[in-house]
């Protein structure tokens, strides 16, 4: 297990100290790690920001937070987690500016008494990264500290580009100043602790791993919806929509996950090798084929939300497609994602074939929330008769174990700081996810053909339940009654 001593000393800055992130992931799981005492001797945050804030309303920020979540805050922890937290408040624009950055990062080292790691974690807008990023390379930050024993780490969240040729430059631009081993992609999902369970449960259960491919399996589902809406983030939402949020980046990686052959061993390089080699299986949804394998919608009142009657962006968003490797064959694979939808759900089913009665086998692994697996088989009905029943069995980890369930976004933040680059994307696995997309996101551009409009609180536009039926299956999210018990504390509804 990792404990703070196996880390080594490092500095954490996060630009956009002040931002959504920050305030609604970042910090409350920084906290948190303070609380388990996961954080690495000699850690600094330096929180940068160009409107300025203060460490103590940052940490009633903190405090809110966790007290949302129904869990206490620790005083005495939050106070220390304070000593350690740094505003410095900066126009990112200005290379000059980045001279007072490299002080603070100077002096930390001197406080600590050695070079450390440094992390830079941009959670700014994206159009942001590669000005920043060169910046950082011109103040000399890109390298580690004076002595070249620290690593120097950039971290950026998704979307990474807007499209197929904007990923690319932006790869171009990173690469620059930073190398592909230097810079950490973060998807959260992936971080998620039922998200890395996969493939222990695929590759461990020889029950299942002999009925995992098209023989057995007539579709394999991925759903991931909100009940939110976009919560006031009108700028980032107008200009990414729920195809490029969700589908683009959590959704392909954990369909690569649930579909990728098995790595050579489970090592970074050996996983990303296979993830790899699935995105790439995926047959790009051709333009003749976008309105048959691609449907899109919006929540009612969106348009007066964002101020623009005539936003053509997808609240929801749902793609069929198909993987061409021997596994998976002719199996349709259903994506779909919402905000203000019924409920908050993420999961991903997969349902077994009928044989010569109507009757079916579904296994359904739940990311979150109530986290499990479950499994709808035929049983007898109890009687006289010799009806059979459908009848669930679930597997639920809210039940089991210690209780040791890191948040996403603790997860992301220790692997960085460990420099374990598993449950991150390689730059070729984000542009062989924009490809499968490209021709989806051209031709929503070019038109508002389809758009659906569905009710807040529902499962969104009758479109798609057609398209899960044109391939023989339905969404089961609202039929699934899966671990209903009470789910671990940390878990943010965000
Ligand atoms: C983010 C999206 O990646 O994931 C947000 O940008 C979304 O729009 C969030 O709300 C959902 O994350 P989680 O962990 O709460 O399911």
């Amino acid at each position: 297990m990792t404990h703070s001593h196996n880390l080594a000393p490092a500095a954490l800055v996060i630009f956009g100290i002040t931002g959504d992130l920050a305030h609604r992931k970042l910090l409350p799981a920084l906290y948190h790690l303070a609380e388990d005492d996961l954080l690495p001797e000699g850690f600094e945050i330096i929180g940068v920001t160009r409107s300025g804030t203060t460490v103590d309303t940052l940490l009633d920020d903190i405090r809110a937070k966790v007290q949302a979540s129904d869990e206490t805050c620790d005083e005495s922890v939050l106070k220390k987690f304070g000593e350690r937290i740094r505003i410095l408040t900066i126009d990112l624009s200005k290379i000059d500016e980045y001279a007072k950055l490299k002080e603070e990062l100077d002096q930390h080292e001197m406080r600590v008494g050695a070079c450390t790691n440094r992390l830079f974690y941009l959670s700014v807008p994206s159009q942001t990264f590669g000005s920043i990023a060169e910046m950082l390379g011109r103040a000399g930050l890109t390298k580690g500290c004076v002595h070249r024993t620290g690593e120097s780490r950039l971290l950026i969240e998704k979307p990474f580009g807007y499209d197929l040729v904007s990923a690319q430059e932006l790869i171009e631009t990173l690469n620059h100043e930073f190398s592909e081993d230097q810079i950490y992609r973060v998807d959260h999902y992936l971080a998620k602790e039922t998200a890395q369970n996969i493939l222990t449960f695929r590759f461990n259960n020889p029950l299942f791993k002999t009925v995992w491919d098209s023989n057995a399996i007539n579709s394999v589902m991925v759903t991931a919806t909100e009940s939110i809406g976009i919560e006031g983030r009108v700028a980032f939402y107008e200009q990414t929509g729920a195809l490029r949020d969700i589908i683009q980046s959590h959704l392909l990686q954990l369909l690569a996950l649930v579909t990728m052959e098995q790595p050579k061993q489970m090592d970074s390089d050996a996983i990303h090798a296979e993830k790899l080699a699935l995105l790439r299986a995926i047959k790009p949804i051709a333009p003749d084929k976008v309105a048959e394998q691609a449907v899109r919608g919006q929540y009612a009142g969106y348009l007066d939300e964002v101020h623009n009657h005539s936003s053509t962006t997808e609240t929801y968003a749902a793609l069929r497609l198909e993987i061409n490797t021997p596994r998976w064959r002719h199996v349709p694979i259903l994506l779909r994602t919402g905000k203000a939808m019924a409920d908050k759900v993420t999961e991903i089913t997969l349902t077994f074939k009928d044989g010569e009665d109507a009757h079916q086998n579904t296994l359904t692994l739940r990311i979150q929330p109530n986290e499990g697996i479950s499994i709808q088989l035929q049983a007898k009905k109890p009687g006289f008769d010799s009806e059979s029943e459908t009848v669930q069995m679930d597997f639920c980890y809210a039940l089991t174990g210690d209780g040791v369930h890191p948040d996403a976004y603790e997860r992301v933040l220790v692997d960085a700081l460990r420099g374990d680059k598993t449950l991150f994307a390689t730059s070729d696995e984000v542009i062989a996810a924009w490809e499968v997309v490209e021709q989806v996101i051209h031709a929503w551009s070019m038109s508002s053909d389809g758009i659906e409009t569905y009710p807040q609180g529902s499962w969104g536009p009758k479109a798609a339940e057609k398209l899960a039926e044109d391939a023989g299956a339905a969404w089961l999210s609202q039929h699934l009654h899966i671990c209903q018990v009470h789910s671990f504390g940390k878990e943010t509804s965000s």
